[in-house]
């Protein structure tokens, strides 16, 4: 059982079969610089209390960068017997330093509270690195519907063409829910910045060391209040794949539009060469695959954050083994993100949209009807009754094969002797636009504005 963390008290070691469950080296690896982080200030709380002289401190810290800067290079590496990241450490630091000084450094802490130290340190750098990746999409929206402000598109309900918007309102419909991630991430941020070191393995301390000196130099901002809490819980890990998840489904939903756009049958968009992809039987197919893999693994985050819960949900305080299936998913869902938005963000950035085609496609379907009956509702028409007028010039139109624009003013009048021909100066996509100019509205001036107070919320996270 040599370089095991236990086994003091036990006269077998492992089995084969249990050594292969347990460990999880494979995967928590990835959390060693985090772990040397920890131990670099956890000596130093060593040394405040009175564990560790000045000298050995030093050696301590000299031997920790040794190990930080191998492992930077990708020289350090465990080894097929160590059962995680914090034995593999510990066993490498002992080789270095050596034994009297190398054992020295495990007093006072527990794999309990360094692993959940160590989760919530990676989580907070990734939610800086996805924020980033999520601003940049942002931003690409943004760009596009700055380039676009004039051109008009059907806006659809129950994907039936509905009214006439602005494509840039429609874009910076896709921008919000992105924004307000953005402002989750940084609020759950303020959350998980409250270290459980110094909790030991549920119960705190006995060694007088100093939990806020650690959780600072580490950078939270505070250490945890309860030391049960800080082992056991992990409602901070399940919160941020749900963020995650959440970040997923608003891509997801744009991705299908963008699918959608790019068939024959909408012809909204082409994609750029650079991001979309061929097909090894047919020459002349240009596949949305970055829009696809974006609606796939919006999926695929959302089962992480539903793993993650299902295995939270019952469990009795405090530490269980359990717990340990939290890393897998989260480091999932962070590794997707990363690689996704990235080419999502230049899929957007690069699309063309042909305006001309959405701008004939708009009026279509009778979307102008509500400007009809509140264009009557303004000549003082209660709403009831311009609801069934413009109804019924609806069917009128519809019967004949006709547009909204072209009945004659007698065919006008026929239909209702409030539709004056005065009723086609709302007969316009541009003109219906315009007129939906009350806040959030999609008249061109609004959603100028929009954007401007889009860009500030950004600014201001
Ligand atoms: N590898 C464990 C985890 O990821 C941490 C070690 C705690 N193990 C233990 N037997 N108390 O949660």
């Amino acid at each position: 059982n040599t370089g095991a963390l236990w086994g003091g008290r036990f006269a077998d070691g492992p089995s084969a079969e249990l050594a292969a469950l347990s460990k999880s080296t494979h995967f928590d690896w990835q959390l060693a610089p985090y772990d040397i982080a920890g131990s670099r200030a956890h000596a130093r709380a060593l040394n405040a209390a009175g564990y560790l002289t000045e000298d050995e401190l030093e050696r301590m810290l000299a031997g920790l960068d040794r190990l930080a800067d191998a492992h930077a290079t990708g020289e350090l590496q465990p080894d097929d017997s160590d059962e995680d990241v914090h034995g593999a450490l510990e066993r490498l630091l002992i080789a270095d330093v050596g034994p009297e000084l190398g054992g020295k450094l495990r007093a006072g802490r527990s794999r309990n509270d360094q692993i959940a130290t160590l989760g919530r340190m990676h989580m907070l750098d990734h939610a800086r690195r996805i924020g980033h990746l999520v601003i940049d999409l942002v931003d690409a929206l943004s760009q596009q519907a700055n380039e676009h402000p004039g051109a008009i598109m059907p806006g659809r309900t129950h994907l039936q063409h509905a009214q006439p918007v602005l494509l840039a309102h429609h874009l910076l419909a896709h921008a919000w829910p992105l924004v307000r991630d953005l402002e989750r991430l940084r609020d759950w941020s303020t959350r998980a910045s409250v270290s459980p070191y110094g909790a030991g393995a549920l119960a705190g301390s006995s060694l007088g060391l100093d939990p806020t000196a650690i959780a600072l130099e580490l950078g939270f901002a505070r250490p945890a209040d309860n030391s049960i809490d800080a082992t056991a819980g992990r409602d901070v890990v399940a919160e941020f794949a749900f963020v995650l998840a959440q970040i997923g489904i608003d891509v997801s939903r744009l991705a299908e539009e963008v699918i959608l756009w790019n068939t024959k049958e909408f012809g909204f968009v082409r994609l750029h060469d650079a991001f979309s992809t061929g097909s090894s039987i047919m020459p002349q197919k240009k596949n949305p695959d970055i829009a696809e893999l974006a609606r796939g693994k919006s999926g695929r985050l959302l089962g992480n954050l539903t793993g993650l819960l299902a295995t939270f949900k019952g469990l009795p305080l405090a530490y269980n083994r359990d717990l340990q299936e939290d890393k897998e998913p989260v480091f999932d869902s962070v590794e997707q993100l990363e690689v996704l938005l990235p080419a999502f963000t230049g899929m957007v950035a690069a699309l063309t949209f042909d305006t001309e085609r959405m701008a004939e496609l708009a009026p279509q379907g009778f979307s102008l009807a509500t400007d009809v009956a509140e264009w009557l509702v303004r000549q003082g028409v209660p709403f009831r009754d311009a609801h069934e007028v413009s109804g019924a010039l609806v069917r009128h139109c519809e019967e004949r094969g006709i547009e909204l624009d072209d009945p004659t003013d007698d065919e006008y009048r026929a239909v209702s002797e409030h539709l004056t021909p005065e009723v086609r100066s709302v007969l316009t996509i541009e003109g219906s636009v315009a007129s939906r100019s009350g806040a959030g509205g999609t008249a061109p001036d609004r959603v100028a504005e929009q954007l401007t107070s889009l860009t500030q919320r950004v600014r201001e996270l």
